[in-house]
This record gives C-alpha cells, sequence and structure tokens, in this order.
C-alpha cells in the first residue's frame, strides 16, 4: 500500500434542483473537482449513489458518469451502499491509488431526489432497512431513528432540547455554506415545535430531500507533491464495518458499533487517538444520529452525547468541531453525494480554502463517518494536511 493524497475537490450548490438532470449534477461536480487538482482527466472514477433506479429511473451511472463529464473511455464503477454510497466510493477510490494500480482516481458522488413525491422518497429511502422484517410492518427511517432516540431518552436521560441543540447547532453553521440547501438559523423551540414526523422527532430534527453531487481526486502522494500548488493532504486512516441491517438484532438500540469498529480501524491505520483529531464531518440524518455518533467516536462518553452537544463541545468554536459544513441537517443529505461531501469540506478546511467565518482555526487533522441505513454500515476516513 502506497500514500495517498486528495488533489481536488468540488461540489455543486445543494438544494431541490427540478431544472437539472442527474447526468449533469453529477458532471457539474466532476467538472469542477478536475478544475481544482488542474488535470482534464483521472484512470479511473467510483460513484457512489443509493438509488438513481428508485429516483430517477436512470441506472448504469458508471457509464453515465465519464460519458457526461467527457472522460470517456474512462472505467466508472457505481458503488451502492445505502447512505454510506459516497464513503464506500472514495473508500474504493482509496484503495485503487493505494494498491499501485492506478495513479489519479476520483471518488464521485450523486442523488436526485426531488423527481418522486414524499411517498416515493420515503419508499425510495426505505429499501435500506430490513424489507422482511422492518419495512413490510411499516417502519421508516424517521420511525427507526424515532426508537432509537426514544431508548437513548429512556436510558440515559437524554433530553428533548439536547435533540433539538443538534440542529440549532448545524444550522448556524450551515447558514454561512453558501452551498446549504437550508441556510436558515433555528431556535430550539422552532426544532421542537416544527411539525411531528416521527416521535420525537419533528422535521427540524431530519436531514431534507436533496438534489445534489459532490466530487474529489484522489492521487499517489509522490505525484500529488508535483500536481497541485495547494496543501497536500494526505488520507491517514480509512475504516468501513457492518452490523446487523435490523435494528431488532442489535445488543443496543442506541449503539452504533460499526461506527465504533470502523473509527478504531481508521484511527489504529493513521496511529492516532480521537483526542488527535481537530474537527469532524459525520451522518446526522436525524439528530439523534449525531449524539449517537459523537459517543461511538469518543468525542463524548457513551450515554454523555446529548449533555456534550448542550455544552457546546461539539459547536464550531467548541473543543471538538462537529459538522462545520452545517451537516445533513442544513447543507442536505442527497444520500450517494453525502460521503464525498464530507471529504471535499475536510480538505478545504484542512487547505485553509473556506469563508472566514466558517473556516476553523485549527483544521489539520479531520474525520469523516458517513453512515448507511440505520448504522448497518459504516465507512470513516481521517485526513491530514502534509
Ligand atoms: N429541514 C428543514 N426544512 C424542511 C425539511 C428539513 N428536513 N424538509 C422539508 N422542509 C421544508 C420544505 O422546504 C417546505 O418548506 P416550505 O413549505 O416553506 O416550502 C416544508 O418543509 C415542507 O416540505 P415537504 O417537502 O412537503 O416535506 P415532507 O413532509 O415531504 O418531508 C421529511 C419532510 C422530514 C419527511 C423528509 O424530509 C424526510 O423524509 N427526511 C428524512 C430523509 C431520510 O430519511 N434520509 C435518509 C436518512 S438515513
Amino acid at each position: 500500500m502506497r500514500d495517498v493524497a486528495v488533489i481536488g475537490v468540488g461540489m455543486n450548490r445543494w438544494g431541490e434542483l427540478w431544472n437539472v438532470a442527474i447526468r449533469d449534477l453529477l458532471a457539474e461536480s466532476v467538472l469542477k473537482a478536475l478544475d481544482d487538482a488542474g488535470i482534464d482527466s483521472v484512470e479511473a472514477m467510483y460513484i457512489g449513489c443509493m438509488t438513481s433506479g428508485l429516483f430517477t429511473d436512470q441506472e448504469h451511472l458508471g457509464a453515465i458518469g465519464p460519458d457526461y463529464s467527457g472522460i470517456c473511455p474512462v472505467p466508472g464503477t457505481r458503488v451502492e451502499s445505502a447512505c454510506a454510497s459516497g464513503g464506500a466510493a472514495f473508500r474504493a477510490a482509496y484503495m485503487h491509488v493505494a494498491s499501485g494500480t492506478a495513479d489519479i482516481v476520483m471518488a464521485a458522488g450523486v442523488e436526485k431526489m426531488t423527481d418522486v413525491d414524499g411517498g416515493g422518497a420515503t419508499f425510495a429511502l426505505a429499501t435500506a432497512a430490513d424489507q422482511e422484517y422492518e419495512v413490510y410492518n411499516g417502519i421508516t427511517f424517521p420511525g427507526l431513528y424515532a426508537m432509537m432516540a426514544n431508548h437513548h431518552m429512556n436510558k440515559y436521560g437524554t433530553t428533548r432540547d439536547q435533540l433539538a441543540q443538534v440542529s440549532v447547532k448545524n444550522h448556524a453553521n450551515g447558514y454561512n455554506n453558501e452551498l446549504a440547501q437550508f441556510r436558515m438559523k433555528v431556535t430550539l423551540d422552532q426544532v421542537k415545535n416544527s411539525v411531528m414526523v416521527a416521535d420525537p422527532m419533528t422535521l427540524l430534527d431530519c436531514s431534507p430531500i436533496t438534489d445534489g453531487s459532490a466530487a474529489v481526486i484522489l492521487c499517489s502522494l509522490d505525484k500529488a507533491k508535483e500536481i497541485t500548488r495547494k496543501r497536500v493532504v494526505k488520507v491517514v486512516g480509512s475504516g468501513h464495518a457492518s452490523d446487523t441491517i435490523q435494528l431488532a438484532q442489535r445488543d443496543d438500540l442506541s449503539y452504533l458499533k460499526s461506527t465504533e469498529l470502523a473509527a478504531k480501524q481508521a484511527l489504529d491505520m493513521a496511529g492516532k487517538k480521537i483526542t488527535d483529531i481537530d474537527f469532524a464531518e459525520v451522518h446526522d440524518c436525524f439528530s439523534i444520529a449525531e449524539i449517537m455518533v459523537i459517543e461511538a467516536l469518543g468525542i463524548a462518553k457513551v450515554g454523555k452525547g446529548g449533555p456534550a452537544t448542550m455544552d457546546g463541545v461539539t459547536a464550531i468554536d467548541g473543543m471538538f468541531p462537529v459538522n462545520p459544513s452545517g451537516g445533513l441537517k442544513s447543507k442536505g443529505h442527497p444520500v450517494g453525494a453525502t460521503g464525498v461531501a464530507q471529504i471535499v469540506e475536510l480538505t478545504e478546511q484542512i487547505r485553509g480554502d473556506l469563508d472566514k467565518n466558517r473556516q476553523l482555526k485549527k483544521a489539520n487533522i479531520g474525520l469523516a463517518q458517513n453512515m448507511g441505513g440505520s448504522g448497518a454500515s459504516s465507512v470513516v476516513h481521517i485526513l491530514e494536511g502534509v
């Protein structure tokens, strides 16, 4: 295995983009990433996408990607791991370069979710849960996370305000991100009083339905130093783990074992402890998810993710900033693109590329955690500026 760096990133403005086809959505970020790296092609492309067939009737993104980005005959492969598809695509691209079989490889991600109505989106997303034991009995994704939230509240005394504070924090961060879908600040009362989706998760506890894409370019470290004039951002850790797809089969409903294990792999590979990391982008698909993720990563003690959030530990100016981009909650969650967009944020923070109002003071080492389903898969990466 050889050292690998990120040398180019690109992302479009996320939102409800009815006038853009999925092919153009993907190509926009791909072309931006190529431009950022100062190159005009790559040797291979991995595309994270959960379910373009159900959302847009379009499969075969491994061909659509290179074709509409104008880089044929580059081989393209679609990677699917539900909402962790983007993180898994990045890991595949990383492995490809690390193995020495290619020098420059792209990881992209896309999902165009608003071409179907709310019921269609709920159906498509629920295909990431266990159909026979969960979905056929009426569960939806907000319902699964609501069960985890109720368990966490009963077991640890996590409060409604602590859950809502995740959304308040992430919307405050996303307010300064010009590419975010929902750039508005919200208060605790607004979150708690917004329409109920699945008790206790209200509308403002949920990530939205989003059209969006993101792309990053990976390169062997030696070559990266020749190509880029920007700060070289090295991939120092990569981890991937799974858990039972069915929530009922877990030892603990409100603990994300796959996240703990993926993080352990990535940290061991990097030779680091969680306290060595400066900031993280994590999978806050619902407010409770961020609380469980920071516990599984060791940013907060198990059961103390709620108080840590309330005390400002994970705020942008806190001890361990989490989701400076606005996270899935404010930036949006086009499922296949989310994991790649986390790498875009890590890279830009580490390079110091961002506007003053959202550039972190200390951003040399960042961690990205991307999760599939209700935690059945988890991918963690650690990036460091060199
Ligand atoms: N946060 C903030 N505002 C939101 C929002 C969100 N998550 N979702 C929708 N809105 C806003 C819309 O802009 C719209 O505002 P407007 O009336 O001012 O135009 C309003 O709320 C209603 O939007 P609508 O699209 O009708 O909402 P919906 O009821 O169809 O969907 C959810 C809301 C929460 C059910 C949907 O966003 C959802 O399912 N989210 C979870 C996605 C998910 O499970 N992802 C996978 C996770 S692993």
